[in-house]
């Protein structure tokens, strides 16, 4: 409802529409629309009223509530029910939860900043207050356990696209989840994708894709240990200059929406070809480590599965999961 009326208020820009009128195009009650207008305005929306004329938007927060997201969204099937908080303990961890209980495919757990931020391997994500993006999306694709990658990989073709899309800026691919941006021959994170699951031996119940991007971060706001290799959309922009987390957030969500359709109907190997483009891994030294083991190689391709082919002392390994560096 609060997106409806959101959503009459835009279409409305630069003159009043009164709450009889946006009442009657809605079909709810006059003091419905003014209960409404009310919590807007406690978010932070600029909305004045003339008893005579009704009411007009003058300026909306930097908020990712949901109205906002809905307004204008291409996709469908994705963000039919958002979670949305100010402050949360992690996306992921409540997206599990609502899964858990039931929560349809395509529900999104979005918030404004996380306390407790998780990053692959244990590591924490730093998340600052409405600075960048963080969301868990719920996926239950009827597939094998093994499977499971493979959406970490389709979600970093989709949001390289949105970020193309959004910001022009050419984003690339570090196995299996980091989204890089290459600066004067290393790499700087961007962003990175935390895939959970809960699983039957031959079955996924619930899939639970985590995406954190680096938007609005000023260089020096990083924590000193972050500084020299990461980095956001706006110290990428040349002008430094802030990018519009909805609409980004927007592109990013159709994209998902369009890969994972395209994965649906059988399209993996044209998926995982486009992810080739994005890889910066082929053809060099890596070192991985999974759990204990470490494993050098040079890096071969990513396989038609989704996995890293390395030659190793003139073995062929194909690796599943691992933290890779790049060495020198
Ligand atoms: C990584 O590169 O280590 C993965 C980072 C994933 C971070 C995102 S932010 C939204 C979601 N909620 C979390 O707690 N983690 C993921």
């Amino acid at each position: 409802m609060q997106d409806d009326v959101l959503g009459l208020l835009r279409k409305q820009t630069g003159s009043y529409m009164s709450g009889e009128e946006m009442a009657r195009k809605l079909g709810v009650s006059r003091i419905a629309i003014w209960k409404q207008i009310q919590s807007l305005k406690r978010h932070g929306y600029d909305i004045s009223a003339l008893k005579k004329n009704g009411y007009i938007l003058r300026s909306s927060p930097d908020l990712m509530l949901p109205a906002e997201i809905k307004t204008g969204l291409k996709a469908k099937m994705f963000c039919a029910k958002i979670h949305y908080f100010t402050s949360i303990d992690s996306t992921n961890n409540y997206a599990k939860k609502l899964a858990q209980s039931g929560a349809p495919e395509g529900t999104l757990v979005l918030a404004e900043t996380q306390t407790q931020g998780k990053g692959r391997l244990g590591r924490s994500w730093f998340s600052p207050v409405g600075r960048s993006i963080y969301f868990s999306l719920i996926l239950r694709p009827d597939v094998l356990p093994a499977y499971a990658q493979r959406f970490t990989l389709l979600a970093g073709v989709a949001v390289a696209a949105a970020i193309k899309k959004t910001c022009g800026l050419t984003v690339r691919l570090k196995w299996p989840n980091d989204l890089v941006v290459v600066n004067k021959g290393s790499y700087l994170k961007l962003g990175g994708i935390l895939t959970e699951m809960a699983a039957e031996s031959d079955r996924v119940n619930y899939l639970v894709t985590g995406i954190g991007i680096n938007v609005n971060i000023d260089k020096n706001e990083f924590p000193a240990d972050l500084r020299s290799r990461g980095t956001s959309l706006k110290a990428q922009d040349t002008h430094n200059l802030p990018v519009a987390r909805v609409k980004l957030l927007q592109q990013i969500i159709t994209e998902m929406e369009h890969y994972y359709k395209r994965f649906l109907k059988g399209d993996w190997e044209n998926i995982i070809s486009e992810y080739r483009d994005f890889d910066i891994l082929v053809g060099k030294t890596v070192r991985i480590k999974q759990g204990e083991d470490i494993i050098n190689g040079k890096v071969m391709e990513i396989d038609s599965e989704g996995r890293l082919a390395l030659r190793s002392k003139n073995q062929v390994l194909r690796v599943i999961a691992g933290e890779v560096t790049l060495q020198k």
